[in-house]
């Protein structure tokens, strides 16, 4: 019938948008995924907002998110690549990429990075190693307010490094500091407001500042990358591969070179994500686990007690998760929490859409609203607080929830998961064994701010910890 005709055609709903401008007066720019997810308690589960003249369906709230991405995996798969990021990858690699460039570089990175990196013994020891590396660092303040994302940065890319080059770095050497730095500082500028005006006029190209400093941190982070390609590719040994880019490299020869996607570009995009994707993220969910556990000090006692009883003082292993339910149910509730990646990484429609009564244009942005998952009132308890019961059974035993879903879901989930979870309690645990985390001197646990900074991942604000050595 025509009324039938009409519901099928019908756009989500929205704010009424302006000329130029959209609906930019309803968004901070600084958090703007907290104003959408104001405006998901009036819009509804789905709904159209314009970032200036730019269109942008939003997904709110775990059922809508979990049927976009999961039920309706193929037309929602595709990336939307805002002009910040086409400018930075140039369609190759695998975060800001689509089609069969997308498609290949995400199976060869899986399937090296479970070779190299997740499920085998071979990260779990790379990443115990690191664990002692950093606790030096930690013990060298000796009890003193310090700031963590240094050495924590460091110690998450050298899990990458070893994984990608084979290899750790010392944290004195000048190249690894540099590299951390020029990629942290871009994870930073990208989230800037700036550069969200930059993606909705385009042709603000040379006028935005941040933009030309992501340009140049992006300049010099290829150039070391090439710098450390060249080396390996002079000692490469096609029998016994170092790690990731060997066995890019390897591959490329054993294809017939023209059409293959085994080319340069490819190689040193899918490494620059690796980093880009894998240590802000890690490193950010590590700061926010310690700033918990020195503002909730019972929460940090129980996690000790439950780590003393059941591993003693020797080095926490992954066997040892299905033997630590409380802790693993803090993590979980620190991940939910701490919602680093409140918007995900925007998508776009492969095709024109019908989904739940609504029309989506093919090529229309889409934003799943992944804070609106992890503080979704239908699924939590209590979504506004610390609280890991949520991840715990009346006889506390740790339970799954579905609307746990930091990493997102569907065919662009998080590629790095498994390994981001093994790092996350090997490092946790054995930080947890070895140190009591505290406010700084005269400050009080309520004084510790969660107001996260601004950027595209999120991160706690600055602050200062000190780590008091236990004795074990
Ligand atoms: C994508 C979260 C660690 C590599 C993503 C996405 C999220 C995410 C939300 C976007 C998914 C989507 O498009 O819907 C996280 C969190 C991490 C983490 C919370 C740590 C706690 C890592 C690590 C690596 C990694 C350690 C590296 C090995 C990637 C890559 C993508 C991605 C390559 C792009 C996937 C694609 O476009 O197909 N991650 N991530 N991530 N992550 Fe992670």
């Amino acid at each position: 019938s025509h009324s039938r005709c009409q519901q099928t055609w019908k756009e989500p709903p929205g704010p009424k948008p302006l000329p130029i401008l959209g609906n930019l007066l309803l968004i901070d720019l600084k958090r703007p995924y907290l104003s959408l997810f104001s405006m998901s308690k009036q819009y509804g589960s789905i709904f159209t907002v314009y970032f200036g003249p730019k269109k942008v369906v939003v997904l709110a709230g775990y059922k809508t998110v979990k049927q976009a991405l999961v039920n309706h995996a193929e037309e929602f798969e595709d990336r939307d690549i805002s002009p910040i990021f086409a400018d930075f990858n140039k369609g190759y690699g695998i975060l800001f990429s689509n089609g069969n460039n997308w498609k290949e570089m995400r199976r060869f990175s899986l399937s090296t990075l479970r070779d190299f990196g997740m499920g085998k013994r071979g990260s779990e020891g790379k990443i115990i190693e690191e664990t002692h590396y950093l606790r030096e660092v930690f013990e060298q303040f000796k009890g003193n307010p310090f700031d963590t994302k240094q050495p924590l940065n460091y110690a998450i890319s050298n899990i990458i490094s070893a994984i990608v080059y084979g290899s750790r770095f010392e944290y004195s050497d000048p190249l690894f500091k540099d590299m951390v730095v020029w990629s942290n500082e871009n994870v930073r500028l990208i989230g800037s407001a700036s550069i969200q005006v930059y993606n909705m006029f385009p042709w603000l190209r040379s006028w935005v500042r941040n933009r030309k400093l992501i340009m140049i941190n992006r300049e010099n982070s290829i150039k070391g990358i090439n710098r450390l390609v060249e080396h390996l590719q002079e000692t490469l040994n096609p029998q016994d591969c170092r790690g990731l880019i060997d066995c890019f490299l390897v591959h490329k020869q054993k294809l017939s070179s023209g059409s293959t996607l085994f080319h340069e570009q490819n190689l040193v995009y899918t490494v620059a994500n690796l980093f880009g994707a894998g240590t802000d993220t890690t490193a950010a969910t590590l700061r926010w686990s310690l700033l918990l556990m020195a503002k909730y000090p019972h929460v940090q006692d129980r996690v000790q007690e439950e780590i003393d009883r059941v591993v003693g003082g020797r080095q926490p292993v992954m066997e040892d998760r299905k033997n630590l339910p409380y802790t693993h149910a803090v993590m979980h509730e620190i991940q939910r929490l701490a919602n680093i990646a409140p918007m995900s990484v925007p998508h776009t429609t492969t095709c024109d859409v019908h989904f739940q009564g609504f029309f989506i244009k093919k090529g229309t942005s889409v934003v799943p609203l992944l804070t609106s998952v992890l503080r979704d009132e239908n699924e939590w308890e209590t979504p506004n607080t610390f609280n890991p019961a949520h991840f715990l059974d009346k006889q506390g035993r740790f339970v799954k929830r579905d609307a746990f879903m930091p990493f997102s879901a569907g065919r662009r989930v998080c590629l790095g998961e498994s390994l981001a979870r093994m790092e996350f309690f090997l490092f946790f645990t054995s930080l947890l064994q070895h140190f009591r985390f505290t406010p700084p001197p005269g400050v009080s646990e309520d004084q510790l701010d969660l107001t996260p900074a601004v950027g595209f991942i999120l991160s706690p604000s600055p602050h200062k910890l000190c780590a008091v050595s236990r004795s074990v």
